[in-house]
């Protein structure tokens, strides 16, 4: 795409320290070339990327995220945590895909230490790649305002896609057949609209009409959580006092109860979507129901 001046694009590395990190350091002492594009950050593991990492990246105006971690197989760790990684790309690449970003701005690659040639290819081809993408967002046609509502709807779910990968999105057999097998099939498609597709169109549309906590009380609100303050085992209690009062639970007012009753957000978000009694959509007092319900 044509943009109009010289677009030089931003890219966010995660490289495993022992494997990639490595390989890219090879090529750079063997005088490979390939584009500066890349800012470098270096983990354990590929296994430690976090789905936060990548959508912050994107958030702060990085147009592509690299994760580059040891083969299948060869990860130095027993957890095997590239095959985390993999799951884990598959599933952002989704949710990218979902909200309007091209997936071809996250790439997931093996590099063992010797492969210092791979990984200057790889980069040869990656930067070119996102150079023709453009900048995010702007690159596939999406207002800045519309990309950081969606990015902002992504990130507040963070907590919960995490559990939804881990709980109902694992691969049991630790093989690239199988994970490709199953986040390929239309099984994961199914899971994907119906654990998160859904949630994330009302997270849009809920932000794009700027649906805030103006509606709450914010005095009972503030009641209801000091009555059990720093008492996590209240957490059950208070959640179903705020949604009997304010009919539904925004985001902030979810955060208090975090910080209130140390709780971690994941574990709030377990309970109020788990059990049908708790929204996370704004309702009236009243419920229409029909007539076969
Ligand atoms: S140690 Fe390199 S991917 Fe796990």
């Amino acid at each position: 795409m044509a943009v109009g001046y010289e677009f030089e694009p931003k890219i966010l590395g995660f490289l495993c320290n022992w494997c990639c990190y490595a390989g890219a350091d090879l090529a750079g002492v063997s005088r490979f070339q390939y584009p500066p594009d890349m800012r470098v950050i270096r983990l354990m593991c590929s296994g430690r990327v976090d789905p936060a990492h990548i959508f912050r990246a994107f958030s702060t105006g990085q147009d592509a995220v690299f994760i580059g971690g040891c083969h299948l197989n060869d990860c130095h760790y027993v957890t095997h945590g590239n095959y985390d990684a993999l799951g884990l790309v598959y599933l952002c690449k989704k949710l990218m895909e979902y909200i309007g970003l091209n997936p071809k701005r996250l790439r997931l690659e093996w590099v063992s230490a010797g492969e210092g040639i791979r990984f200057a290819n790889i980069m040869n081809e990656f930067g070119p790649e996102i150079e023709k993408l453009g900048p995010l967002g702007k690159g596939e046609g999406i207002d800045e305002h519309e990309l950081k509502f969606k990015l902002e709807a992504v990130t507040k779910l963070i907590p919960y896609i995490k559990l939804v990968l881990s709980e109902r999105l694992r691969v049991s057999n630790r093989t690239e057949e199988a994970y490709t097998k199953f986040f390929t099939s239309e099984e994961f498609s199914r899971l994907f609209k119906e654990l998160i597709g859904d949630k994330l169109d009302l997270n849009v549309s809920a932000r794009n009409q700027t649906v805030r906590t103006a509606a709450v009380d914010k005095d009972k609100i503030e009641r209801i959580i000091n009555k059990h303050q720093g008492k996590s085992k209240s957490l059950v209690q208070v959640l179903l006092e705020l949604q009997h009062e304010n009919q539904w639970l925004p985001q902030d007012v979810l955060d208090r109860v975090c910080e209130k009753l140390g709780v971690p957000l994941s574990r709030v978000m377990q309970i109020v979507t788990f059990h049908n009694t708790f929204s996370l959509i704004p309702k009236g007092h009243n419920e229409v129901l029909k007539n076969n319900e």
